[in-house]
C-alpha cells in the first residue's frame, strides 16, 4: 500500500499519526482529510506540511460523492479513520453531531472504500480508531476491558463510537472488506484541545483559575501517551490480522482526583511556585451525567501477538506534556481564541 487516506489527521491523535507516517514511510503519499472543526488545527502539523508525501485535504467525511472522488483522485489503498467528534461533554449537549460525525461520517469512509476497491481487496485496509468508552463502566477493582467484554456504551459520544465500530464489522462481515479495529485508553500529550482533562488543568493552574473536578473526583481513567498510541496504530496497521480488534493502554489507571494532585504538583514545580501550592484551585462541581466510573484496558493480545509495550513510564510522559504546554501558550492562546480557525477558512476558502 501506498496511498494511505488518515482522517482527521488535524486533530490530536490524528496530527501525531500523520507526523510519524510522513517521516517513517517517505515512499507513502499520506492524504490528511479533516474538516477543520474546533478541534482540527493545521498548525499542529506544521512540521510536516511541506513535505512532498503530505497532502492535505479540507473535506467533511460525512460528503458521500467527495470521499468517492477522494478515493478515486489519489488511488487510496489504505485507510487509517480517526476523524469524530471526540468530547464527552460536547455530546451531552448536542447528541446530533455526534451521530452524523461518527457514524453517518464513517458509513460514507466505509461505502466510498467498498466501491473504489469493488471485491479487490488484497493490499486493502479500512483500520477503524476506536475508544475503550465502548465498552461502558467497570466497578472499582481488577476487572479489564479485553477484546471480547460486550459493548454497553453509556454516553451520546460512546454509543456513537460503538455505533461505528458495529458498522466496520458489518462491513467486513457482508462484504468482505478488509477492516482492523483498535480501541484505545484516555490519551494525553501535546496538541491536545483544552477542552480534555489534562491540557485544560494545565493551562487553568497557570492562570490561577478554579480546576473544576466532577462529582468527587473518584473516577479513573487509564492513560497512556498520544505517541505510544500510534506507534501502536502504526504496528496494528502493518502487521495486525485482517478482522481483528486490538485494545490498546498502558496498565495505567489513576483515580481523577489522584491525577489532578499530581498535576498540580508538576506545575506549580515547573513554574517556580512552592509544589501543591496551588491545591487551593481544585474546585468540586456537579457530577456529569452517566459519568462512567473506571475505565481500565487489557492490552495484552497486543504485546502477546505484535510485541507492542508503551515507551515511556506516566511520570516522564507527564512531565513532557506539561513542559510542552508550558513552553507553548502561545499555541493554548489561539485555540482557546478561535484566531487559528479563522487564518486557515481564509486560507484554504481561497482554493
Ligand atoms: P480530536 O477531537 O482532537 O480530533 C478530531 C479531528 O477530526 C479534528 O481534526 C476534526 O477537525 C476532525 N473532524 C471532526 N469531524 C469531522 C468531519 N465530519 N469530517 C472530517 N474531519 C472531521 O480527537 P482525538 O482525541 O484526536 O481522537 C481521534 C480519534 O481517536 C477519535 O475517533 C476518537 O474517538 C479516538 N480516540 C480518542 C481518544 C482520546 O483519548 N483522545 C482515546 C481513544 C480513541
Ligand atoms: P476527559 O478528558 O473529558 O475524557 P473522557 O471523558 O473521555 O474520559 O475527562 C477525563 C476525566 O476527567 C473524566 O472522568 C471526566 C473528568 N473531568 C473533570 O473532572 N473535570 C473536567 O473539567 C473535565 C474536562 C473532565
Amino acid at each position: 500500500m501506498k496511498n494511505i487516506l488518515i482522517t482527521g489527521g488535524a486533530g490530536f491523535i490524528g496530527s501525531h499519526l500523520v507526523r510519524l507516517m510522513v517521516n517513517k514511510y517517505p515512499t507513502y503519499r499520506i492524504v490528511n482529510v479533516d474538516k477543520l472543526t474546533y478541534a482540527g488545527n493545521l498548525a499542529n502539523l506544521k512540521d510536516v506540511e511541506k513535505m512532498s508525501n503530505y497532502v492535505f485535504e479540507k473535506a467533511d467525511i460525512c460528503d458521500f460523492s467527495l470521499m468517492q472522488a477522494i478515493f478515486d483522485r489519489y488511488k487510496i489503498e489504505g485507510v487509517i479513520h480517526l476523524a469524530a467528534e471526540s468530547h464527552v461533554d460536547r455530546s451531552i449537549q448536542d447528541p446530533f453531531a455526534f451521530a452524523q460525525t461518527n457514524v453517518m461520517g464513517t458509513l460514507s469512509l466505509l461505502q466510498a472504500a467498498k466501491q473504489a476497491w469493488n471485491g479487490q481487496w488484497e493490499d486493502r485496509l479500512f483500520y477503524h480508531v476506536s475508544t475503550d468508552e465502548v465498552y461502558g463502566a467497570l466497578k472499582p477493582g481488577k476487572e479489564l476491558f479485553t477484546e471480547t467484554t460486550k459493548y454497553d456504551p453509556h454516553s451520546p459520544y460512546s454509543a456513537s463510537k460503538a455505533s461505528s465500530d458495529h458498522f466496520v464489522r458489518a462491513y467486513h462481515d457482508t462484504y468482505g472488506l478488509p477492516i482492523k479495529v483498535s480501541n484505545c485508553s484516555n490519551n494525553y500529550g501535546s496538541y491536545q484541545f483544552p477542552e480534555k482533562l489534562i491540557p485544560l488543568f494545565i493551562n487553568n493552574i497557570r492562570h490561577n483559575k478554579p480546576l473544576p473536578v466532577y462529582g468527587k473526583g473518584d473516577n479513573v481513567r487509564d492513560w497512556l501517551f498520544v505517541e505510544d498510541h500510534v506507534r501502536a496504530i502504526d504496528l496494528i496497521f502493518h502487521r495486525g490480522k485482517i478482522g481483528d480488534t486490538y485494545n490498546i493502554g498502558g496498565f495505567n489507571e489513576w483515580r481523577n482526583i489522584d491525577l489532578i494532585k499530581v498535576l498540580v504538583k508538576i506545575t506549580d514545580r515547573l513554574l517556580g511556585r512552592p509544589e501543591g501550592s496551588s491545591d487551593h484551585l481544585i474546585t468540586f462541581v456537579a457530577d456529569r451525567a452517566g459519568h462512567d466510573l473506571r475505565y481500565a484496558i487489557d492490552s495484552n493480545k497486543l504485546k502477546q501477538e505484535l510485541g507492542w509495550e508503551p515507551s515511556l513510564s506516566f511520570e516522564e510522559g507527564i512531565e513532557k506534556t506539561v513542559k510542552w504546554y508550558l513552553e507553548h501558550q502561545e499555541w493554548l492562546d489561539n485555540v482557546t481564541s478561535g484566531d487559528y480557525q479563522k487564518y486557515y477558512e481564509q486560507m484554504y476558502n481561497k482554493k
